[in-house]
């Protein structure tokens, strides 16, 4: 969450006057920003949700997946994108990335075994997929595609909106993100059939709300329906995102200008997908070494992407303990449907993306950045860099203690994450 004020305090406060708190025959806000928010992304359908994590598992069972199948996911993402293939009872397997920290296409192809039916592209830190490639790939072996723009909303691939160019997409609305309820998500789809199978997760009274008709197969789904007062935020989020991301990107492309001289000292920007249209939440940035992005960050203080504590295989517990359910039987683990899924786990089964995530920078960009903060960044990452690479010792350069990256200068949370 990047801005949030009074325009906000006042759409909540028209929801407690109205007292209309129920999305369904009371209250508008929910529905009035689900329509909102697919025209915006040019689909057809947007069903809100408790959370992105949620949206996720309704994604999954929009699509139909369950015991059987397998779906792989990259090895750096939140759990939640292999929690959610667990919940609908299918095998997350494991993927490796690359340089640009999201799914690497040829360790796809590599990873496709008969059980196989789905791939979560998942677009991570505001940047994307390689998703020409991951299209390619699915289209070729018959998978769907489910892309997590949870940390991407706003973004596009290519000119196309992020979530509506795989099968399915899911988005989360939490105070880390870019636009945000402080909790929330959703699901978007344009298929007709499939957001009957959403909504129904989402909330499984969904055809009485709204309406039964003849077609519906209901389930017992999970319920995670949306509030009133998140429809109301959201609405007046969705006015800002454009201007947010515009700001983000010219940020990320002022310092990344600003630093090309250190690619003679070793500092690499890591590779990005759609450079021109991503989210520009982080510069990226890649260090030769482990031990040079350590040294990187006592320096400027950032994030080393494999070291957040939650965004890796390796700490994804439930998985790795084969923990599927609360309950042992509906644990897709011990299904006899899932019995030739592969499901062996270890902490050093994704080396290679362990090695390119702890050599991984992200430099938080925002949209209230003065132009002194972002010198102030670009002034700080040479500093670092010099002395990360060896070129002069820590008590020798100046690294300004920046404003830019003083998360409680505007009382918000600096990264998006
Ligand atoms: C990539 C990704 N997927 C899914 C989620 C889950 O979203 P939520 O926290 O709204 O449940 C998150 C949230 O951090 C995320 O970053």
């Amino acid at each position: 969450m990047y801005i949030i004020g009074q325009e906000e305090i006042d759409a909540m406060a028209r929801v407690v006057n109205s007292k209309a708190l129920f999305r369904y025959g009371l209250g508008h806000e929910c529905e009035r920003f689900e329509q909102r928010y697919a025209a915006y992304l040019g689909a057809k359908h947007f069903s809100l949700a408790a959370s992105g994590s949620y949206a996720l598992t309704a994604a999954m069972i929009g699509l139909g997946l369950g015991p059987g199948d397998e779906v792989l996911v990259p090895a750096h993402t939140y759990m939640a994108s292999a929690t959610s293939v667990l919940a609908a009872g299918a095998i997350p397997v494991i993927v490796d990335i690359n340089e640009s920290i999201t799914i690497d296409p040829a360790a796809i192809e590599a990873s496709i075994g008969p059980h196989t039916r789905a791939i979560i592209a998942v677009h991570m830190w505001g940047t994307t997929c390689d998703l020409d490639a991951i299209m390619d790939i699915a289209r070729r072996r018959k998978l769907f595609v489910i892309e997590d723009a949870c940390q991407a909303v706003g973004g596009s691939y290519k000119g196309r909106k992020l979530g509506t160019i795989g099968d399915i997409g899911a988005f989360s609305f939490n105070f880390y993100k870019n636009m945000s309820a402080g909790e929330g998500g959703g699901v978007v789809t344009s298929d007709d059939a499939v957001v009957k199978r959403v909504n129904c997760a989402i909330d499984p009274c969904h055809a009485f709300w709204t309406g039964r008709d003849e077609d519906s197969k209901p389930f017992a789904g999970n319920g995670a329906r949306a509030s009133e007062f998140m429809g109301a935020v959201l609405n007046v989020q969705l006015d800002r995102i454009d201007g947010i991301i515009e700001a983000m990107r010219r940020e990320r492309d002022t310092i990344l200008a600003g630093i090309q001289d250190l690619k003679s000292l070793g500092l690499r920007a890591a590779p990005l997908n759609s450079r021109e249209f991503d989210c520009a939440t982080n510069v990226f940035l890649t260090l030769p070494t482990t031990e040079a992005a350590d040294v990187f960050v006592k320096t400027f203080p950032s994030v080393i992407a494999g070291k957040t504590g939650r965004h890796t295989y390796t700490e994804w517990d439930q998985v790795l303990m084969g923990m599927g359910a609360a309950h042992p039987l509906m644990n897709p683990y011990n299904m006899p449907a899932n019995a030739e899924c592969r499901k062996n786990y270890s902490k050093d089964m994704c080396a290679r993306s362990l090695e390119i995530l702890d050599r991984t920078i992200l430099v938080p960009t925002h949209p209230l950045h003065t132009k002194q903060e972002i010198e102030d960044i670009i002034h700080n990452i040479k500093a670092a860099t010099r002395v990360a690479l060896g070129h002069v010792k820590s008590g020798e350069v100046d690294v300004r203690q920046a404003a830019a990256v003083d998360a409680t200068k505007y009382d918000l949370k600096v990264v998006a994450w």
